[in-house]
């Protein structure tokens, strides 16, 4: 019926022309000239998922240098799961009725590998892929849901008796957690999985766990005014230690902060109150520029000290503010943004394989002080040409800079990111091929410093879909639309409010005392650092 599809189209238009902030610039569209990267982004994605198919079907991971596999994520096809939006997103139909088979088949009541299961990379990927892919598949394949509920419902034990916040890590035998120190990122990413299993299951219970939980950090006293502490103890509620970063361990707490706000529209102003104030401290307190080149960086502060450091998985802070600063409308904060999107592409820009480290430092006109040892004089050679210096060399295959990068084009419509998205996907082909298609880097920083024999879940869920995506009609899985989890899954958004600004105020700053405790060490090797 033509007719009333015009009509359906219309009343869609007209009432999208008064509601609601925008992110995206609107009507914006990529040159043709991109339209040949756009299936450069999908070779990639179905050259590694046939190699993974070939040789690892069914396990997490792929071994693409010994052409192997490995279980680092239960056992339960962590690469399917995560891999099923993407199917989605990019049209493989067919592979994506066979995850969903496959899917269909997992036993989420035990674990495969050890009883131990974390409740951060759980939900991330396995919750996070099976309902965006539910959602994105139009609903079709309610086993997806079922699955979800299934381990989720062994997850909500990591919260004991009255407890906000939940243990980290579950036995999934016992179905009791493991009582140890978490961190604001494990306690802190569960909002918008949660909340959506909630939609779908007609069950309050798992959002409000999760909101609970975030909102207890949110309300604790901070080393700097909405900047929590990395450190959590679940049973006294407190926090340990008073190290504050937009590094791993804490990263995603601050992400769904501003996510949850848009993905709920919750009239609750803790969640945008506490993002807002969460900025507005990093740009009084952590923001830096290095002496040379002038690039800008958001700092760690350790509770005594700022350390001039930055990472990778850190370089997610630059889409976070752009969308942030586009509900809010806040251009002091889209303008620095920007800049820090800059320094995180330098990373790339400067390096032999075009692709940045895991982490890295930097001199600053308050100094040098990273907590580690000084530079050496071949770190003190290339800061001096590039203005930060490699501290940790390996890439694993991690999105970050990318994401934010997917974010500067749709929030800008600039061309530069299309050209710097090419450019990773030339770095990728020409660096990262292994015996069975894709692998990460020991060392960006040399054309032959060897291969790392694993391809993360998040090479298919989020560096590749975040590339996809960026030479996709910037109409297709819009930001005005959509919500993505911190895995890249995208999340279906009502549509958005007129502003978003919380209660108008910050918030304020409370008498900081720390708390002793084992300070969380965090292993390079995980999607957000998790404690060894
Ligand atoms: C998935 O399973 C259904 C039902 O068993 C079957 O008809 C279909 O061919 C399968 N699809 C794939 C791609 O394996
Ligand atoms: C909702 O989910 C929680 C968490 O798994 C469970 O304990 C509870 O029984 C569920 N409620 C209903 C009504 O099914
Ligand atoms: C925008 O954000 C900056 C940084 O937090 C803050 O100083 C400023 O007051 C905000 N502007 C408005 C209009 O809220
Ligand atoms: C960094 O440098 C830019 C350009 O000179 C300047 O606008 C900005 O205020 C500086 N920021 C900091 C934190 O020093």
């Amino acid at each position: 019926m033509p007719r009333l599809s015009c009509i359906v189209l219309l009343l869609g238009l007209s009432s999208s022309s008064w509601a609601g902030v925008t992110v995206q610039v609107p009507g914006l569209t990529v040159p043709a000239s991109y339209a040949s990267r756009l299936t450069d982004a999908q070779t990639l994605f179905t050259t590694s998922y046939a190699a993974y198919k070939q040789f690892a079907f069914g396990h997490d991971d792929l071994s693409p240098v010994s052409k192997s596999f490995s279980d680092g994520r239960n056992g339960w096809g962590a690469s399917i799961v995560d891999a099923m939006p993407t199917m989605v997103v990019m049209g493989l139909d067919d592979l994506f009725e066979e995850a969903v088979n496959f899917t269909a088949g997992i036993d989420f009541s035990k674990s495969k590998t050890g009883d131990t299961v974390s409740l951060f990379e759980t939900t991330i990927r396995y919750v996070g892929g099976l309902l965006s892919s539910y959602e994105l598949s139009g609903e079709q394949f309610p086993i997806l849901v079922t699955k979800a509920q299934q381990v989720a419902d062994k997850m909500a034990f990591a919260w004991t008796g009255t407890h906000d916040l939940p243990y980290g890590f579950m036995n999934f035998a016992t179905n009791k957690p493991t009582i140890a120190t978490s961190n604001i990122a494990e306690a802190g990413t569960l909002t918008l999985e949660w909340a959506t299993l909630s939609k779908y299951t007609n069950n309050v219970t798992y959002g409000n766990l999760a909101a609970r939980s975030a909102k207890h950090i949110a309300t604790l006293a901070a080393p700097l005014p909405g900047l929590s502490a990395q450190g959590i103890d679940p049973t006294s509620g407190n926090a340990v230690g008073s190290y504050v970063t937009w590094g791993g361990g804490s990263d995603s707490y601050f992400e769904y902060l501003i996510k949850y706000a848009r993905l709920t529209n919750t009239a609750d102003t803790t969640f945008i109150d506490t993002w807002k104030t969460a900025v507005d401290s990093s740009i009084r307190t952590l923001l830096r520029n290095s002496t040379v080149g002038n690039h800008l960086y958001l700092a760690d502060f350790d509770g005594t000290q700022i350390r001039h450091v930055g990472s990778h998985l850190a370089c997610f802070y630059a889409g976070n503010w752009l969308l942030g600063g586009k509900l809010l409308q806040n251009q002091t904060i889209i303008d620095i943004a920007l800049q820090l999107n800059e320094g995180c592409w330098n990373t790339y820009a400067s390096t032999v394989t075009g692709i940045g480290p895991e982490a890295f430092a930097y001199i600053s006109s308050d100094g040098s002080f990273t907590g580690g040892s000084a530079p050496t004089a071949a770190q003190t050679a290339f800061y001096n040409q590039h203005g930060y210096y490699i501290t940790s060399s390996a890439y694993i295959q991690r999105p970050e800079v990318l994401e934010s990068n997917f974010h500067a084009w749709r929030i800008t419509g600039d061309t530069k990111y299309l050209d710097r998205a090419a450019s990773a996907i030339d770095a990728f082909n020409k660096f990262l091929p292994a015996p069975a298609a894709f692998a990460g880097l020991n060392n960006v920083n040399s054309a032959n410093g060897g291969l790392i024999d694993d391809m993360e879940s998040f090479w298919f869920a989020e560096v590749l879909k975040y590339l996809y995506l960026t030479f996709d009609d910037p109409s297709h899985i819009s930001l005005d639309e959509y919500v993505f989890n911190t895995e890249c899954q995208p999340f279906k958004a009502p549509p958005a409010l007129d502003a978003y600004t919380g209660s108008g105020t910050l918030v304020p700053a409370k008498p900081f005392k720390a708390q002793s405790g084992v300070v969380p060490q965090f292993s390079p090797l995980s999607k957000v650092a998790r404690p060894q």
